[in-house]
């Protein structure tokens, strides 16, 4: 039987934290072995928000590079590619930024939604209202048929369903495969302070930490309020490190854990020592590939390159296909 496609991509921002890792990456690596798997770093997307800040791109990309091996990507498994060294991706984007109407554009949701929130820095550009047009052409070069996305993305995938529709419409040919969101039950961990785990808020735990600051920050990780002395009854749902446990502790232990808060059997300190112990379970894996690969930097960069070039080939097959569709099959002429 083959294998149905799936294609995701990151933004190429640096340093990623649990959140990332469980909301995206674990999930990619989950569906390594299931379907034929392509993941890539979107370069190009990132620079559509951080134009103007360009000195750290070679050395995020080299981090994600290290960061996705650590998680368990295996290059034997999926194919793993950097989209700003295809440049079929930019050349589809162009072609379909001559089918997408603008109101399309202008009511995807998370274009208001970055116009209203970001004051520090200057939005108002082409690309940054055509993220979403590259997006579809990252998508639907490879025929992918599904993308695991969050939420959030799920505009995004539809608006790039409304351009393939739209590009067989005006060119009378099936040229792409419209791509389906992939919605899997992923974990939502919050950060230590109970608000979304996020760069921004300062409450988030990196791949990067020492194991030394990551013990700090479990131990910091905000628990039921009202319990003030070893003595006062908790309340586990009032208690974000309690979230955290049902994450991180497997769940016959759970039971006994809440019966342990409610009737103030159990310090906190206790308690979240015990997670510290799951959570370390659980990444150590994870940290020591970190470990092994942060040494190797330019052997990791080599497994995306070395995947670009297998992705290319797909790439340019699939712009052929547009471009004739499209009557504009010039190269013959050259
Ligand atoms: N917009 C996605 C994000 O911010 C990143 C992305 C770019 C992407 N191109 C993609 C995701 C194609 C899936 C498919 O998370
Ligand atoms: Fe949270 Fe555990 Fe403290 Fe209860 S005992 S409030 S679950 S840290």
């Amino acid at each position: 039987m083959v294998k149905k496609r799936i294609l995701s991509g990151m933004q190429t921002t640096g340093n990623l934290h649990l959140g990332n890792l469980l909301g995206a990456l674990s999930n990619w690596a989950r569906l390594q072995d299931e379907y034929d798997c392509y993941y890539f770093a979107a370069d190009w997307h990132a620079l559509s928000s951080n134009y103007e800040d360009t000195g750290r791109l070679k050395d995020n990309l080299t981090d994600l590079c290290v960061n996705w091996l650590a998680a368990g990507l295996n290059p034997d498994k999926c194919v793993m590619f950097i989209q700003s060294l295809i440049p079929e991706h930019a050349v589809l984007h162009l072609l379909f930024s001559m089918i997408t109407p603008l109101p399309w554009l202008e009511r995807v949701p998370s274009y208001k939604e970055k116009m209203e929130q970001v004051q520090n820095k200057d939005l108002h550009t082409y690309g940054f209202l055509g993220y979403p047009v590259l997006q579809a052409a990252d998508i639907v070069l490879y025929k992918a048929d599904f993308v695991p996305v969050g939420v959030d993305q799920l505009p995004h995938l539809e608006l790039t369903r409304e351009i393939v529709r739209r590009f067989h419409d005006i060119y009378g040919k099936r040229v792409f495969v419209e791509p389906e969101g992939l919605m899997s039950e992923v974990p939502k961990l919050p950060g230590g302070d109970g608000r979304k785990m996020s760069k921004s808020y300062n409450n988030a735990i990196y791949l990067s930490d020492t194991r030394e600051v990551m013990a700090q920050k479990i131990k910091d990780i905000v628990t039921d309020p009202a319990r003030v002395r070893k003595t006062d009854p908790g309340d586990p749902e009032k208690c974000v490190a309690y979230s955290f446990h049902k994450i991180f502790t497997p769940k016959d232990e759970h039971p006994q854990i809440e019966t342990d808060c409610r009737g103030a059997k159990i310090g906190c300190v206790d308690c979240k020592k015990r997670l510290a112990g799951h959570m370390f379970t659980f990444m150590g894996p994870l940290l020591e590939r970190r470990a092994h690969w942060a040494q190797r930097p330019r052997e990791a960069l080599s497994a995306l390159l070395d995947g670009t070039e297998k992705a290319r080939k797909i790439a340019r097959a699939t712009l052929d296909e547009a471009e004739d569709a499209m009557g504009l099959n010039l190269k013959g002429l050259l």
